[in-house]
């Protein structure tokens, strides 16, 4: 329901605002024929859903109508975007929060402010922003609505930091903070760690004097992702199957046994990354990239007393509201400042070109977040 509301409140009561809609909001005009005039004030293109499906198949180019602006909107010309599992997730129909269809796609992203309303006094034209919540449909040129939808970013970090810092970072950064109390030394498991959450638990665990054992799986490029984490600030990077071996003992002689986990993937790779945490620890599930369920050991439960944690960072930017979330992007913004928090691996396409990015995002070991650019 909420999700329903934020979209009522930037797209109209039907998504898109093809039907009438009083305040004008977004009407839908016509499909790729006039896409690329579109830029003129007013209208927007936009990857536009009508109904759930496979990304490739079911998103389309469209040219919408832009809404006449409130007193307590702005207006932001989208500048980067990317694609990330829940957008496509989303698409698919099989995320728990859904908007309306039609919908556009996309959750998070950075614009910059063209307009605002009489009513809007913390942000003026050139201010970059990145939405608050989830469901604002970023994949578009031109985004409008209510300030209260949006976080002011400095303007001078780089674009592609700022476009990826409202989603990966923050989960990061909250998992490395609320689950356990760590000081400088301490350790931390994660699969997954070469996705945007891996990378970006890699360089905040760094900032804060954290020791990460990360582990990917096997693939052709291992030297290379391997040296790409290490210069991130990784201390140990380890395939899924080196978990398993006998050397992991090894390991656990230079570095303490991790008390947090972080589990992106589910599955054996869950199962395989909680055997391995100290006694009390606790074992955090962000995502579920391979689609089975965690199996936790009988023994892990009885004689190491593991806790057992989900967190989403939807749930929590609602939960704890606009003053928290944007004092953490603050800290985390600093971080980009000094150089100790960069973007993910990123390959950027022209937002026009998103069928290359959709098919690329869909594409395993990939190792790099697809980024449109309007
Ligand atoms: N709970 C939350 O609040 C929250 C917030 C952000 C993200 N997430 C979730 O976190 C996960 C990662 O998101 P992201 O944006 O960081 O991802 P990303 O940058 O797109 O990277 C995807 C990651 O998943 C791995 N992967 C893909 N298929 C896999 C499989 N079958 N088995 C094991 N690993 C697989 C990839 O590894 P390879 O390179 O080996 O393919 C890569 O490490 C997603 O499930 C996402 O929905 C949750």
């Amino acid at each position: 329901m909420a999700l329903r509301r934020l979209c009522e409140r930037v797209l109209g009561p039907s998504g898109l605002g093809v039907e009438p809609d009083t305040r004008g909001f977004f009407v839908r005009l016509q499909g790729r024929a006039l896409a690329s005039s579109a830029a003129a004030r007013g209208r927007c293109e936009a990857l536009v859903y009508h109904q759930h499906g496979e990304p490739l198949r079911v998103i389309q180019l469209e040219t919408l109508k832009s809404p006449q602006l409130r007193d307590s909107d702005i207006r932001a010309q989208m500048l980067a975007a990317p694609i990330n599992p829940s957008d496509i997730n989303m698409v698919q129909g099989t995320y728990p929060i859904l908007p309306d269809l039609p919908a556009v796609g996309g959750n998070e992203g950075v614009g910059q402010v063209l307009d605002v309303g009489s009513k809007v006094t913390h942000l003026k034209p050139g201010d970059w922003v990145i939405p608050s919540d989830t469901g604002l449909g970023t994949w578009r040129t031109e985004a409008v609505g209510d300030m209260n939808g949006f976080i002011k970013v400095p303007n001078n970090i780089p674009l592609l930091c700022a476009a990826t810092l409202g989603v990966n970072p923050c989960t990061a950064y909250r998992m490395l903070c609320d689950f356990e109390t760590l000081k400088p030394g301490d350790s931390v498991i994660q699969n997954a760690a070469n996705s945007g959450v891996g990378q970006a638990a890699i360089q905040i665990a760094k900032a804060r004097g954290l020791k990460t054992i990360n582990v990917i799986r096997q693939r052709p490029d291992l030297q290379q992702l391997t040296d790409s984490l290490m210069s991130l600030g990784a201390d140990y990077v380890i395939t899924e199957e080196a978990l398993r071996k006998p050397e992991m003992k090894e390991l656990f002689k230079k570095v303490p046994r991790p008390r947090l986990a972080l589990n992106g993937v589910g599955g054996r790779s869950a199962t395989e990354i909680l055997r391995h945490l100290e006694k009390g620890g606790t074992i955090v599930t962000y995502g579920g990239m391979a689609k089975q369920p965690v199996t936790v050991p009988v023994s892990a439960l009885i004689f190491n007393n593991v806790k057992i944690r989900g967190f989403w960072v939807t749930q929590w930017k609602r939960d704890q509201g606009h003053d928290l979330l944007q004092e953490m992007i603050s800290e985390l913004c600093d971080f980009i400042q000094a150089g100790m928090l960069m973007a993910p691996v990123c390959t950027k396409i022209k937002f026009q070109d998103y069928q290359t990015a959709l098919e690329a995002a869909a594409t395993p070991f990939i190792s790099s977040k697809q980024i449109l650019i309007m």
